[in-house]
């Protein structure tokens, strides 16, 4: 064993590892630097644990940033992404046992401040953050399985409220969140009416979604006026983060009074969507009704951690309510590939990298 190597419990954790460290802002190809000599966080602060990764999966609020935050505000050197499964090898006196296989996501205030990321052989993170990996899945299976979880499950119900029997419109059914969401809606017997490409009307509704609406014949809200649902929607989730005001301004014909359209949040693609993005949020959340704004509520998911939510995700796995999607599994050495994957905006379900090449 190298003399820079510690020992705990059996696991030997090396003083430096492989990390892909967002190093400048842009394009990932830019962005990125695949260091071989990150320092292994070993001075852990209570409660946090350490974590060998075993596949991390990509988001695309990783190459979002990328792309836009500058160095004086991000701090580079940091490491990349955010979701992972791994093995603890160091549990630091907390819930977590060394050994444990585990899955979750390290990403706000924890990420900030400590520099740390999914990309990388370990990762340090509060143990807050992670729970036990269930049995029936691969690590390739549950590393994507945090950040789009929790998203999709605190938009319907903790924000939408949504409850068994109800009807939900889904925009964006493919995309990681949407997918989720149908699977929980799913799970408590919603009717569930979805928009999607035609390319992925069968993944939808192999999840179980019980209405198509193919976005690339007509704007969704035509599809929803000319045929709207009886009853009027429950919720609305807005799953794919792109600029559709129509959808929200048309809500009325379709969402029910006291109905609730809860969006991931639009985002521009580029400087010229700016004005509308700008006309979007104004809409969305300034204009009053009685100056013709939309009579329906609008209100906006900022995923949070939250424990309980992840062990809910992980019992839903374990009793075969939840099944992750993968849409592709890459190698750590080809990890700008992944991100190519990714931003072609046409995945179905996770981009997933392997950090140990031999896990499955
Ligand atoms: N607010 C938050 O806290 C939060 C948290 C997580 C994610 N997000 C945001 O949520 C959005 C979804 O994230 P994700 O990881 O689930 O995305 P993703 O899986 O990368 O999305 C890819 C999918 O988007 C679909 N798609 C693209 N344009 C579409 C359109 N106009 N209508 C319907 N589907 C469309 C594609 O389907 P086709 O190939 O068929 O077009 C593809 O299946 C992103 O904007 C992300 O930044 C927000």
């Amino acid at each position: 064993m190298p003399e820079d190597t510690l020992v705990s419990d059996h696991f030997a954790i090396p003083e430096t590892q492989k990390a892909w460290r967002v190093v400048r802002k842009g394009l990932p190809s830019k962005a990125l630097h695949l260091n071989e000599k990150t320092p292994v966080k070993t001075d852990l602060a209570k409660g946090e644990v350490l974590v060998k990764v075993e596949a991390a999966a990509l988001n695309p609020v990783g190459y979002k940033m990328m792309g836009i935050v500058p160095a004086f505000v991000a701090k580079f050197p940091q490491t990349a992404e955010y979701d992972f499964s791994g093995v603890v090898v160091n549990g630091n006196g907390t819930e977590f046992k060394n050994g444990q296989e585990v899955f979750g996501s390290i990403f706000g205030d924890a990420k900030s401040k400590s520099h740390e990321g999914a990309l990388a052989q370990f990762v340090a993170v509060p143990a807050a953050n992670i729970v036990e990996r269930p049995a029936n899945i691969s690590p390739t299976g549950a590393a994507g399985l945090a950040m789009v979880g929790l998203t999709a499950h605190q938009a319907i119900f903790d924000i939408g409220k949504l409850e068994p029997g109800m009807s939900i419109f889904i925009n964006g059914g493919s995309t990681a969140v949407g997918a989720s969401a149908i699977q929980f809606a799913r799970a408590i017997g919603c009717k569930i009416t979805v928009a999607a490409s035609g390319q992925h009307e069968d993944f939808v509704k192999s999840l179980g979604a019980d209405v198509f609406i193919d976005y690339t014949k007509e704007p969704v809200h035509r599809a929803l006026e000319q045929n709207p649902p009886e009853p009027k929607f429950h919720l609305i989730l807005e799953a794919v983060g792109n600029i559709d005001l129509p959808l929200y301004t048309h809500s009325e014909k379709y969402l029910a009074p006291g109905g609730i359209f809860v969006s991931v949040m639009p985002q521009p693609d580029g400087l010229f969507d700016t004005p509308h993005l700008f006309r979007y949020y104004f809409e969305a959340l300034l204009r009053p009704t009685w100056l013709g704004g939309t009579n329906r509520k609008w209100k906006a998911v900022m995923v949070k951690v939250d424990k309980e939510d992840l062990k809910t995700i992980a019992t839903m796995v374990e009793e075969g309510k939840f099944r992750p999607v993968v849409d592709s599994v890459f190698s750590f050495e080809d990890t700008l590939k992944a991100y190519d994957r990714i931003m072609t905006k046409h995945t179905a379900g996770k981009v997933v990298v392997k950090v140990e090449p031999d896990v499955e």
